[in-house]
């Protein structure tokens, strides 16, 4: 077993602006050669928390390692400079009068040879050289995005901390300059804590995702867990569109429109969310509005009428006004299909992949 400490470590991190905690007792982990996302909504804290591991806000409270040695708690402190952390910021800012070369050569130390090579070296590998003695000017956005990458990664960080470093680019470029970078990192083997409030851009990157709300880790895990097996209703909004249906439980189980669903451990009596997204409701083609053709895995069809249908490529997606509380249901589904609006169809719903939750007010 590897015993190891991880790479970063933060441990019980808390910071208050005003009396409000912004940061509330925030720990996690990177391992070394991983990619973590703190991924949450603008305002939750993450920044301030990727500020603090980098040296530049103090923490009230709260202690940072790295390789299992004390970087940082409330007494003693490692000035930024000397962490081994490397930065990347959305304005990544290069030194405009500065060369490309000169400006991935800013944070080496050593010999001018030395500094050069490993310069040529980063250059090649994003594929820039031939921009070597160029001004940043002459670069297009996401050019110097790649050389911002590779000036950061030149004095091999044991860290990278990013924070929304890709939000500026235009979206056809932002995914292969995602893929790039990732590769770029994992090749140099840098742990990199980035900070994200897109979930596809989490899920994209992400060895283990930290959902933050509120200054507050809420779940961390691989992305594959949180999207899968969420801790709550919010945390499943936060991934994708959801429906919602509400239960009330008996003997362990709600009976819904859809059948009935497992609520292990709530008391009766009590209401449940039922939480569904919209790729896990199906339409029952087979019966064409021929009424219910329950199996035992689906559950029993509900019968909607199509409020609202919008083709989106790869995927269209229905609003169903539902026949049993007129309640709206959304499902995504193969684009080959788009009903007409008024048409009457049947419902079912993927009850393994859905969630229940005791309900909140
Ligand atoms: N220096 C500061 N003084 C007062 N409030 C701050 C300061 N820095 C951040 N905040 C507040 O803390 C909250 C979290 O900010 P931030 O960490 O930037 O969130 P995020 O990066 O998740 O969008 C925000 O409400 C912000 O206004
Ligand atoms: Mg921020």
């Amino acid at each position: 077993m590897d015993t190891s400490p991880p790479r970063l470590e933060i441990k019980d991190i808390t910071r208050s602006f005003g009396g409000r905690a912004v940061v509330d007792h925030v720990s996690l982990t990177v391992q070394p050669g991983q990619v973590t996302c703190l991924l949450g909504p603008s305002g939750c804290g993450k920044s301030t928390t990727l500020r603090i591991i980098a040296g530049v806000e103090m923490q009230d409270s709260g202690t940072i390692h790295v390789d299992g040695e004390l970087v940082c708690d409330t007494i003693f402190r490692i000035p930024p400079e000397n962490r081994s952390i490397g930065l990347m910021f959305q304005d990544f800012s290069l030194f405009p009068h500065l060369t490309v070369a000169e400006n991935v050569a800013f944070g080496l130390r050593g010999a001018k040879a030395e500094k050069r090579s490993r310069v040529i070296q980063l250059l090649r590998r994003v594929d820039l050289e031939r921009y070597i003695d160029d001004y940043p000017h002459q670069l297009s956005g996401g050019e110097q995005q790649r050389v911002a990458l590779v000036r950061a990664l030149a004095p091999s960080p044991k860290i990278m901390l990013m924070d929304e470093p890709f939000s500026g680019l235009d979206n056809r470029l932002r995914d292969d300059i995602r893929d790039d970078t990732l590769a770029v990192l994992k090749e140099e083997g840098t742990a990199v804590l980035l900070v994200t409030h897109e979930p596809d851009e989490a899920m994209r990157m992400a060895d283990e995702i930290a959902l933050m709300r509120d200054g507050k880790i809420v779940q961390q895990g691989a992305p594959y867990n949180l999207y899968n097996a969420p801790k709550d209703r919010e945390a499943a909004a936060f991934f994708s569109d959801i429906n919602v249906i509400r239960g009330k439980v008996q003997g362990a189980l709600t009976e819904t429109a859809f059948g009935q669903f497992l609520a292990p451990g709530v008391a009766d009596g009590a209401s449940v969310d039922i939480v569904i997204r919209p790729q896990h409701i199906k339409i029952d083609f087979d019966r064409q509005g021929r009424g219910p053709n329950p199996t035992p895995q689906d559950g029993t069809p509900a019968r909607g009428v199509v409020e609202r249908a919008r083709f989106m490529g790869n995927e269209s997606l229905v609003e169903f006004r539902m026949d049993f509380d007129q309640s709206i249901l959304r499902a995504t589904i193969p684009s080959v299909f788009l009903p007409k609006t008024g048409t009457p169809l049947w419902l079912m719903i993927r009850r393994d992949r859905c969630f229940v939750f005791p309900a909140k007010g």
